[in-house]
């Protein structure tokens, strides 16, 4: 097992009626700034909850930050939270707004200009606000973790940071705030999950078998509970237990002291920054390709991980440890198409051309060394856009 060092600051407030004990966990005299995204939290009553338990404490709101949140709107929050001198941020929404938020506390604690941040990746954030998360959409872990991605359209460009001061102080995980969610984001929130456990695990072997077992019933959970939740939506145990796989797939648990890949992710940003495509979409594209194009180098994880998930042993495939592979790799893809995610690029709408645009896009930002390895360059980039063609 690789050394490490782990920890995480973030509450958890878990359970249906859980947004009434924020009110104890932000400081009485803060100033409060409420930020949330297109008005979802407006029609499934988590707006109306936050004014009952915050009240007048609110002293600012910021709306519309996007999916996939844009860096000009999250400056204009910036300017928002001076001018209103913000000293507390309030995230009521999914990824994309705590996302924004997370920027816009670093931002707003920031000399010089806040792309710096992104071209960094956080590494020059020496100082933010506090937040707290509503969270209504479990897929990206945010709630629990210290990442966030930014969009900036005009340039084509979806970038990451991190950084140990943005950490949410708490997070709310109510179950019943997510009943609303249309079946296409319950689809992201079952495959993001998947594969964020998926670049953490799926590497090669260190020794490390708690963590391989943690995220195995990580990986196993979300099997067992996708299907039931998109089968029966309005079932709140099922929501409650996918939520906390969510959480649990990327809040630094799985990480301690095993390599991690994130090739998928990185490629798959690209994917949304260039054709808008969900976020978990770009995933279930460019997964089963590059399990394909780098099995060689994954195997003994690849094999240990279609045992362990899909029972994919020597006696359920009799063959070689290839044939077993693909079998395992066709499962994983089988997956994600009865979770509503298709996993070609032809599937939405893209052709060979959208090849070559990524590959532009992954020289632009330096993604030339990806992966548990760092050998994923731009030519095997390219072969895992092919194979997903
Ligand atoms: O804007 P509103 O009106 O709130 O609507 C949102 C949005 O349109 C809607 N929604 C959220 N909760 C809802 C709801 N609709 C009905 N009922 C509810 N309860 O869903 C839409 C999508 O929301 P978004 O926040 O964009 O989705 P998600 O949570 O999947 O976040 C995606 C973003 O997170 C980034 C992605 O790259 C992407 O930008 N990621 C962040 C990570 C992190 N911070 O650790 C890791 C991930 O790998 C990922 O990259
Ligand atoms: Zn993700």
């Amino acid at each position: 097992m690789n050394n490490f060092s782990y920890h995480n600051p973030t509450r958890i407030l878990f359970g249906d009626g859980q947004i009434a004990a924020i009110a104890a966990e932000i400081p009485e005299l803060a100033r409060i700034m409420l930020v949330y995204g297109g008005g979802s939290i407006k029609r499934n009553h988590v707006y109306e909850q936050i004014q009952e338990t915050l009240g007048e404490r609110i002293v600012s709101e910021f709306s519309g930050i996007e999916a996939n949140p844009e860096y000009s709107t999250l400056c204009k929050a910036v300017t928002q939270v001076k001018a209103d001198k913000i000293d507390f941020l309030l995230a009521a929404g999914g990824g994309s707004v705590i996302d924004g938020t997370k920027f816009i506390a670093a931002a707003a604690q920031f000399n010089g200009e806040p792309w710096d941040i992104l071209l960094q990746g956080g590494r020059n954030v020496t100082s933010a606000l506090p937040f707290g998360c509503i969270l209504t959409l479990p897929a990206t872990g945010s709630e629990m973790n210290a990442g966030s991605v930014v969009n900036r359209s005009e340039m084509k460009a979806k970038m990451s940071f991190g950084s140990e001061h943005c950490f949410p102080q708490f997070s709310v995980l109510d179950p019943t705030t997510t009943l609303t969610l249309p079946e296409r984001q319950l689809t992201n929130g079952i495959v993001d999950p998947f594969v964020h456990v998926i670049e953490q695990y799926l590497t090669y072997p260190v020794g490390a078998d708690l963590q391989d077992r943690l995220a195995e019933a990580v990986l196993q959970s979300i099997v067992e509970t996708g299907p039931k939740a998109l089968a029966d939506p309005q079932n709140y145990e099922l929501r409650a237990n996918l939520m906390w796989c969510a959480t649990m797939a990327l809040n630094g648990l799985l990480r301690n002291g095993v390599p991690q890949d994130w090739s998928t992710h990185m490629i798959g940003h690209e994917l949304t920054a260039l054709y808008g495509l969900d976020h978990a979409q770009t995933l279930a594209v460019v997964l089963p390709a590059n399990l394909r194009v780098r099995k060689d180098a994954k195997r003994e994880k690849l094999l240990q991980f279609g045992e362990r998930l899909w029972g994919v042993t020597e006696t359920s495939h009799p063959g070689s440890a290839d044939e077993r592979i693909e079998a395992i790799i066709v499962k994983t893809e089988e997956f994600f198409i009865a979770m509503g995610a298709p996993t070609r690029l032809a599937d939405y709408g893209l052709d060979e051309s959208a090849v070559d645009a990524v590959i532009k896009q992954l020289e632009q930002h330096n993604m030339v060394a990806l992966g548990e390895k760092k050998d994923v360059t731009l030519d095997v980039s390219r072969q895992i856009l092919m194979a997903a063609l």
